[in-house]
């Protein structure tokens, strides 16, 4: 019976969630001394649990799907009906492979170099202090639109940096911004799906192979074309995603910030030592707190049977802190990661197991290039970091420095 899970005695724990954010689960479980504990959100029964262990269940035993796990509001920001996300089983499988294509060596180190040269072109620019969030979104927002072939103009690409920013600022909110950031989407969708529509009639021209062709011309398990509206969804999920790495680019900048040795380490040193250090922002800052499924049919977790329908929340940020697999698992130390093999359900900011056959994140790689480069640029570019809000809200999903990073050039920039 050591292995029974507990129930909270509060009777619904909405409010707690939202006023702890990131903490919530891991706080309780470390009360507790559990991995999973039962406890009500928003009236409904919900198992929280975290730890490799937990990842594995969620992600790899392939008995969780992702319909019916978040809540409709949020959903509809993040990833909506009909996408990869929503999908099970062969479905999934298949669609996931386009992603995966979509993420080869060639077609990420294609996105890196556009997205550099995108950096030192707004760079010129900066004469007086700006805030680095604002500036490295609408960079990603070019330089994701022009890698997947999606024409933008320089107002266009304004336009969409605010409003694929916003999908994800308000993922987490209720009521007025939440509803706003729907209508902005609508607005997105629309223009997503008339942009396939073009591409599939050929009034719009796009280099061959790109990203937005092989979705456009995607066909499912039956051979059939995706309907544009579905289309459109998975074209906003690789630009929407790829935007926000600016937080983590952000949070780059905010440990180069705090621990300045990094900056001339990465400079000087070899890729390892940068690996490590975009790694290790991918797991020292908060940035999706959990992710939820429902069991598809009776699932065992230690002693416990979950039974069909059964909805699990399963805690991103407390695993990549749990002490037993992360020696000083608060601290900011990329050398853990030249020391330590990566496995696949201990280091989940972006979701566990393998990637082609479960919902982990098909944008890791991305990811971690995008912040290598900046965490370079940022490193060789003389700038000045003024006093200002760097703290973290826990409370604030997603988080972000306060100031949003203000940033002053210092030298003219090339
Ligand atoms: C899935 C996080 C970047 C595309 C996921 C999941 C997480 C995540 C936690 C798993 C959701 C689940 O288990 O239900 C992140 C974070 C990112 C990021 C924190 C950093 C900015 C990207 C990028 C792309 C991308 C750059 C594409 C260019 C996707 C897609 C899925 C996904 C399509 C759904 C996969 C599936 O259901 O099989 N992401 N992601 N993400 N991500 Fe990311």
């Amino acid at each position: 019976e050591g292995n029974m899970i507990p129930s909270l005695v509060t009777l619904d724990s909405s409010i707690p969630f939202l006023r702890e954010g990131y903490s919530f689960i891991s706080s309780r479980c470390d009360k507790l001394g559990t991995d999973a504990f039962r406890t009500r959100i928003a009236g409904r029964q919900v198992i929280c649990m975290r730890g490799a262990e937990a990842a594995a269940l969620l992600y790899t035993s392939g008995q969780f799907t992702r319909q019916g796990a978040l809540p409709p509001n949020t959903l509809r920001l993040l990833q909506d009906k009909g996408s990869v996300q929503m999908l099970d089983d062969g479905h999934h499988r298949h669609r996931k492979a386009m992603f995966m294509d979509l993420m080869s060596e060639d077609s990420v180190s294609r996105l890196k170099d556009i997205f550099e040269g995108a950096w030192l072109d707004r760079a010129q620019e900066w004469q007086e202090p700006v805030i680095l969030h604002d500036e490295v979104r609408l960079i990603l927002t070019r330089a994701a639109c022009q890698w997947a072939g999606v024409p933008v103009s320089d107002r266009g690409a304004e336009t969409l940096a605010r409003e694929l920013s916003r999908m994800i600022d308000k993922a987490a909110s209720l009521g007025p911004g939440n509803w706003w950031a729907q209508l902005r989407r609508n607005r997105t969708e629309k223009w997503a799906t008339e942009l396939v529509e073009r591409i599939r009639s050929g009034t719009v021209k796009t280099p061959a192979g790109c990203p937005a062709s092989q979705i456009a011309g995607h066909r499912d398990v039956d051979g059939d074309l995706l309907t544009a509206k579905v289309a459109a969804v998975e074209l906003i999920n690789l630009l929407r995603p790829t935007v926000a790495v600016g937080r983590f680019i952000v949070f780059a900048a905010l440990a180069l910030a705090e621990y300045p040795r990094w900056r001339s380490k990465i400079v000087s040193s070899g890729p390892d030592e940068l690996e490590a250090f975009a790694q290790e922002v991918r797991r020292f800052y908060p940035f999706f707190p959990a992710v939820g499924g429902v069991a598809r049919e009776e699932a065992v977790w230690r002693d416990n049977r979950l039974p069909a329908g059964t909805w699990v929340l399963f805690d991103l940020y407390g695993t990549n802190r749990d002490g037993r697999v992360w020696a000083d698992p608060h601290a900011f130390t990329p050398d853990r990661f030249r020391n330590q093999e990566i496995t696949p359900h201990a280091l989940v900011p972006q979701g566990a197991g393998d990637a082609g056959s479960t919902h982990r994140c098909p944008g890791e790689r991305i990811t971690l290039e995008l912040v290598k480069a900046a965490a370079l640029l940022l490193s060789t570019t003389d700038c000045h970091v003024p006093v200002q809000d760097l703290g973290i809200s826990l409370r604030r999903i997603p988080a972000l420095p306060g100031s949003g990073f203000v940033l002053m050039p210092r030298a003219p920039l090339r």
